[in-house]
């Protein structure tokens, strides 16, 4: 099994490019049906969605628009808790139908604060396409409409997924190998 070593720890390959292209391609299809006639915007969340962003918009074929977003935390003056604001978001989403790119879902926490900013700048409507899911670290309801690949709950690299910022220029998706 071809194994990568990113910073200390050894990456077991687990789903291999090919795979990862089939199953694109087959949710930017169903996409395309359920927005046929309208002009979504796609809201890549970086940094993980980068390469996803890239393949899936080159299989939709609707008219669409691109934003890349970023959910920035911070420690704020005032407060005990961490802030995290949306930057990067340079459209007005008024009435529009919005599609959320995420490179991966695991408690679903990023997705839901998400939503609930969005929700405020009054979206036509708002769906989640993730590449990946985590179904057993889900904390929170969270519908998500599209999702290429369902995996379990160990630490993946690659294909825009980082370790400590390495790792996301990787072409296949990697595990962490147990040693
Ligand atoms: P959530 O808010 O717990 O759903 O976390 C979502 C974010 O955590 C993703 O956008 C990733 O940046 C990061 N993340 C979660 N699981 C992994 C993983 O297995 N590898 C790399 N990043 C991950």
């Amino acid at each position: 099994m071809q194994k990568i070593r990113v910073k200390d720890k050894d990456f077991a390959v687990s789903i291999p490019w090919e795979k990862i292209q089939a199953e694109v391609r087959r949710v930017a299809r169903q996409i395309n049906e359920d927005y046929a006639g309208q002009t979504p915007v796609f809201l890549a969340v970086l940094n993980g969605s980068f390469i996803f962003a890239a393949d899936l918009l080159r299989e939709i074929t609707l008219p669409c628009e691109i934003s890349f977003v970023k959910l920035a935390s911070y420690q704020g003056v005032n407060t005990t808790g961490q802030i995290r604001e949306l930057i990067g978001l340079n459209l007005d989403l008024t009435g529009r139908p919005v599609i959320i790119v995420e490179d991966i879902v695991d408690t679903g926490l990023t997705m839901a604060h998400m939503l609930e900013t969005l929700r405020k700048q009054n979206p036509g409507s708002i769906d989640i396409c993730t590449l990946l899911l985590k179904p057993g670290k889900l904390q929170v309801d969270l519908d998500v409409r599209y999702c290429c690949l369902e995996v379990p709950n160990d630490f993946l690299v690659g294909y825009g997924l980082d370790y400590d910022g390495l790792g996301r220029n990787s072409k296949d998706i990697y595990t962490l190998a147990e040693n």
